[in-house]
């Protein structure tokens, strides 16, 4: 049996989807129904259903937007290192696997081959990046799950969210028995303001980065075969391969969904930051070779995004 936490939101109903289709028995208590951010609440909890496994989708995330993580920090802190540090050692104390749901928003741009050499870019805005991007996409790397977050407290300037995702994977990640799964900017067919989809064509105005994303079903898919094929434990990028700009993104919206609306975009982070953003934004691509050589399947991320675009539906 598999326990699940954080069932209620965005990521937690689409594990719990997957779960089911799998036919695993699965128990998904609410927060009202058991307090699981309680250590004796949980502790005794699990002492006596026993999991197979369990999976940690809970997590405090701003709305509408990072920025909220800023003005609720003792939230941010309680909900996204504290709560996922206390969960890993009530199961590492009873003997039981969990996957922690992280975020690659731990680092900021790729790594760049220039000259034979691979060097950190922090910045996927820079004019002489962009046409680099451009001209030859494939010298853009991503970071792999030993590169160390570069958009930390440690390595500043990053978000107090992020700040305290990166935390969690330091508490969690010298615990035995543990995933740790990075998402990164979820998708998927249905309408929803936590949908990135949705998202571009509400915003006035588009903010025009680049990034890696995960399709929703895709991601715990993955995460779920992880556990299925007793993948070796520890972390691993979950996402599409490739990467996309918001633009490009932005243009598959209106070659599909054809939405009547132009599309304004920021004209430089300047104006976003000053403007529309209080705190700075990850914008990274990450590398999935871990993932894929553990023998998970991922679509790349352009298959991905056309497939939830040519499927669009308003409600579930
Ligand atoms: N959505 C994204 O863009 C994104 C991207 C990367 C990573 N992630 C990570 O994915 C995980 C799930 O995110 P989501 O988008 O599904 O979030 P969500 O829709 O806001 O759902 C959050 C879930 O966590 C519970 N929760 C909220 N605050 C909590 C706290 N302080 N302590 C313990 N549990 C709390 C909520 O329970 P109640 O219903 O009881 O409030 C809910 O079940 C988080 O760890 C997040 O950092 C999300």
């Amino acid at each position: 049996m598999v326990i699940l936490l954080g069932s209620t939101g965005y990521m937690g109903q689409a594990f719990l989807h997957a779960i089911a289709e799998r036919g695993w028995p699965v128990h998904a208590p609410t927060r009202q129904q058991l307090d699981y951010t309680d250590f004796t609440a949980l502790r005794s909890y699990l002492a006596s259903t026993r999991p197979e496994f369990l999976i940690n989708a809970a997590g405090y995330t701003g709305k509408p937007n990072v920025d909220a993580c800023e003005d609720h920090r003792a939230d941010t802190l309680q909900g996204n290192t504290l709560f996922p540090a206390m969960v890993g050692h009530v199961c590492a104390g009873l003997n039981i696997p969990f996957g922690h749901v992280s975020s690659g928003c731990i680092y900021s741009g790729a790594k760049l081959m220039v000259n034979h050499e691979l060097h950190v870019e922090r910045d996927l805005t820079a004019p002489e990046v962009r046409k680099i991007i451009d001209k030859s996409p494939q010298s853009i790397h991503g970071f792999n799950e030993a590169d160390e977050p570069n958009f930390t407290f440690r390595q500043p300037p990053c978000s107090f969210y992020s700040g305290t995702k990166a935390m969690a994977e330091e508490a969690v990640r010298v615990l035995p028995q543990h995933y740790i799964w990075r998402l990164r900017i979820p998708f998927d067919h249905i309408n929803s303001p936590r949908n990135f989809l949705s998202k571009l064509q509400y915003y006035p105005k588009v903010y025009n980065n680049v990034n890696s994303l995960s399709h929703r079903g895709d991601y715990v898919r993955a995460c779920l075969d992880l556990w299925e094929k007793k993948a070796p434990f520890g972390i691993y990028n979950v996402t599409n391969p490739g990467f996309v700009s918001s633009a490009q993104v932005v243009t598959m919206i209106q070659r599909i969904l054809k939405p009547a609306r132009p599309f304004k975009f920021w004209s430089d982070d300047n104006e976003f930051y000053a403007q529309a953003a209080k705190t700075p934004r990850s914008n990274c691509v990450l590398d999935v070779s871990k993932l894929l050589n553990a023998g998970v399947k991922m679509r790349p991320v352009e298959e991905a995004l056309d497939e939830a675009l040519t499927s669009w539906v308003s409600a579930p």
